[in-house]
């Protein structure tokens, strides 16, 4: 077994991935070339378009339906193939339209809550915001991880959980200035690039958002289901549903939700304010059913700060039992026994 500085190993394996992905870059956009001029010639009346089929140079006109079918083969043919993750059961995502909302609160969470109540289950975490990596510290970890012999990065461990962020690769506070197919190309490394086996489940902090990670998933990983975080306010709801409209487009499940900060718990006399909610618009219009809700509680931030989730004390805590419960409906619907 080797050690080593990953950054330079990471970055390697970015710029080899990112020629793939600029290849079926370039492809997207002759499919949607081919979209446009698909709406271009339904906008002027037509319902067909000619299309050259042969070396030949022979056209032939292809109906409606006929260049939706062949459009549909070639980005089967040419995007990326969703993969199941080596020796990973079951894919969990915990996405949020917003960040802020508590997204990493929860993953981290759930993941340890897991553990407790299923002591022989794998359990695994990735950190795949790599421009806020939070897992370092909310599971009290840190270094960098050792290589094994098939150059896997082997899961830094804590509370029985595996782990793996970009916090471990890059010194806290550096900026990670990427975009685009940088962050694709990091994802699929942090995804495949790690040694997961076995994982009876893997669950993934999301960045906030639709953006790049969230493509990267919806395209090439096979997901058991997403979680959506969202606090009560009619901003977050909003941005959540975004986030459960990429999803169904995707076809990615969606598990439920959970209504985090939907009141406020007094530290000095305990007493509990309610938060006016809007959940409604995703439980009753999406019919997206609600795992839970949690107060905001300091203790709450105060154990994800000590990098000691508040799960592991759930006999003193009310909130922590209200992790354990989500982790119950969790496993339930995703038939983890
Ligand atoms: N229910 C809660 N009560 C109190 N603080 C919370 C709660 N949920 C999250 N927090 C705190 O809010 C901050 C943001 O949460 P975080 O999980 O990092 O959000 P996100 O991952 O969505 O950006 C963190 O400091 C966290 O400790
Ligand atoms: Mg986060």
């Amino acid at each position: 077994m080797e050690t080593t500085r990953l950054s330079w190993f990471i970055m390697k394996q970015v710029l080899s991935h990112q020629r793939k992905l600029l290849l079926s870059q370039r492809l997207t956009c002759q499919i949607s070339t081919i979209r446009h001029f698909g709406s271009e010639s339904e906008h002027h009346g037509h319902n067909a378009i000619n299309i050259k089929e042969s070396s030949q140079g022979n056209t032939k006109r292809l109906t409606k339906e006929e260049l939706e079918a062949r459009q549909k083969a070639m980005m089967g043919r040419n995007l990326p193939k969703r993969r199941p993750v080596e020796g990973v059961k079951k894919v969990v995502l915990v996405s949020s339209g917003k960040g802020g909302v508590g997204k990493s609160t929860v993953a981290v969470n759930l993941a340890v809550g897991m553990k407790q109540l299923f002591p022989s289950k794998d359990i695994s975490l990735l950190d795949a915001d790599v421009f806020g990596p939070s897992l370092p510290r909310m599971m009290n970890l840190s270094g960098e991880p050792f290589l094994n012999d098939d150059n896997k990065m082997i899961p830094l461990q804590n509370y029985g959980v595996k782990c793996m962020s970009m916090g471990f690769l890059v010194s806290e506070g550096a900026p990670v200035v990427w975009r685009g197919l940088m962050v694709m190309s990091a994802i699929e490394k942090l995804v495949r690039g790690v040694a997961w086996a076995p994982s009876d489940v893997l669950f993934v902090d999301m960045p906030p958002g639709t953006g790049d990670t969230q493509l990267s998933f919806a395209q090439s990983v096979e997901v058991d289901g997403a979680i959506i975080v969202t606090t009560p306010q009619q901003v977050a709801i909003q941005d959540a549903i975004k986030g459960v409209e990429m999803f169904k487009k995707t076809n990615v499940p969606i598990i439920g939700c959970i209504l985090n900060m939907s009141s406020y718990i007094c530290s000095s006399c305990g007493s509990e304010t309610k938060v006016k909610s809007n959940i409604n618009r995703l439980t009753d219009d999406l019919s997206i059913e609600l795992l839970g809700d949690l107060p905001l509680d300091l203790e709450v931030s105060n154990a994800c700060d000590e990098g000691h989730p508040i799960v592991l004390d759930s006999e003193k805590h009310l909130q922590g039992r209200k992790f354990e419960t989500i982790v119950k409906k969790i496993t339930g619907k995703l038939n983890i026994t």
